[in-house]
C-alpha cells in the first residue's frame, strides 16, 4: 500500500530564525504520526543546512524547491544535484507551476532536471498541473498528457522508486479554491492510468501523487481519503507548524481509517 506522504513546499519565504523554528514545530508535531506518515519540507536554499540540522534524526525528510540538470561548472545562480544531496536534501521539487509559469521553464529544461536528480539518487518530485483556462476548455487531461510524457522522457521504470507526482492545478495554487476532492480524484486517476499504460500497473500502482493548491487542515482529510490522493504538497498552510501538523494529522487519520 501506498503511505501518505504530505509535504510543505515553503516557496520564497522565512528567514533562518524562522525557517529553524518552523522545522523544529514540524518535527515535534510530526512525530508521533511518522510511523506511518511520511513528511517532508522543503525550504529556501540558504535555509537548507540549518534546517538539516533542526531536522536531524527526526524522521522528516528535506527537499530542495529546484535543481539544475549540470552536474558543475559556469552556470551562475544555479545549484547542482549533488550540492542539494551534501546539504542534506533527500527530495527535489522539478516543474512547480510557478517555475514553469513565472520563471518559463520549458519541458525539455524539466525532463533534464528529472534525470539528473533520479540519476544522482534524489527523490524528484514533478509538478504537473491545468491552468485556468486549460481546465474550462475541456483540456485538463492533454495538458497532464504532455507534462507527463514530456517530463518523464527517458525516465525508465525502474527509475519510479526515486519519483513523486504532484498533480496541482494553476487555478488553485496559492488562490484558496481547493480542487474538489472529486476533481482532484479524477486528475489522479488519470495520471496513474497514463503510467500504467506507458510503463506498467504495477509501477502505477505503487506511484505516489500528491494533490497540491490551496491544501487546509479543513480539507486535508477529504482529499486524502480519495483512492488516488497519496497526500499533499502544502504552500501557505506550510508556513506555521500550527497549520501544517493538522495536516499531517489528518494524513494519520485517514492512514488509521484503514485506507
Ligand atoms: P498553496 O497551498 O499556497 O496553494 O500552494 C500550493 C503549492 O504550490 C505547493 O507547491
Amino acid at each position: 500500500m501506498r503511505r501518505l506522504l504530505v509535504a510543505g513546499n515553503w516557496k520564497m519565504n522565512t528567514v533562518r530564525k524562522t525557517a529553524e523554528a518552523l522545522a523544529s514545530g514540524v518535527a515535534s508535531g510530526a512525530k508521533p504520526h511518522l510511523a506511518t506518515v511520511d513528511v517532508l519540507v522543503c525550504p529556501p536554499f540558504p535555509y537548507l543546512v540549518p534546517v538539516a540540522a533542526a531536522l536531524a534524526g527526526s524522521g522528516v525528510s528535506l527537499g530542495a524547491q529546484n535543481v539544475w540538470h549540470e552536474p558543475k561548472g559556469a552556470f551562475t545562480g544555479e545549484t547542482s544535484a549533488d550540492m542539494l544531496l551534501d546539504a542534506g536534501c533527500s527530495h527535489v521539487l522539478i516543474g512547480h507551476s510557478e517555475r514553469r509559469h513565472v520563471l518559463r521553464e520549458p519541458d525539455d529544461l524539466i525532463n533534464r532536471k528529472v534525470r539528473a536528480a533520479i540519476g544522482k539518487g534524489l527523490h524528484a518530485v514533478l509538478c504537473v498541473g491545468e491552468l485556468p483556462d486549460e481546465r474550462s476548455s475541456g483540456r485538463t487531461q492533454a495538458v497532464l498528457d504532455r507534462q507527463m510524457e514530456s517530463g518523464l522522457a527517458g525516465v525508465e521504470a525502474g527509475d519510479f522508486g526515486k519519483l513523486t507526482i504532484a498533480y496541482e492545478p494553476v487555478w488553485a495554487i496559492g488562490t484558496g479554491v481547493t480542487a474538489t476532492p472529486e476533481q482532484a480524484q479524477q486528475a489522479h486517476d488519470h495520471l496513474r492510468k497514463w503510467v500504467a499504460a506507458r510503463y506498467n500497473p504495477e509501477v502505477a500502482k505503487a506511484l505516489r501523487i500528491l494533490y497540491g493548491g490551496s491544501v487546509t487542515a479543513k480539507d486535508a482529510k477529504n482529499l486524502f481519503e480519495q483512492a488516488d490522493v497519496d497526500g499533499g504538497l502544502v504552500g501557505g498552510a506550510s508556513l506555521e507548524a500550527e497549520k501544517f501538523v493538522p495536516i499531517i494529522e489528518a494524513a494519520a487519520a485517514v492512514t488509521a481509517s484503514g485506507k
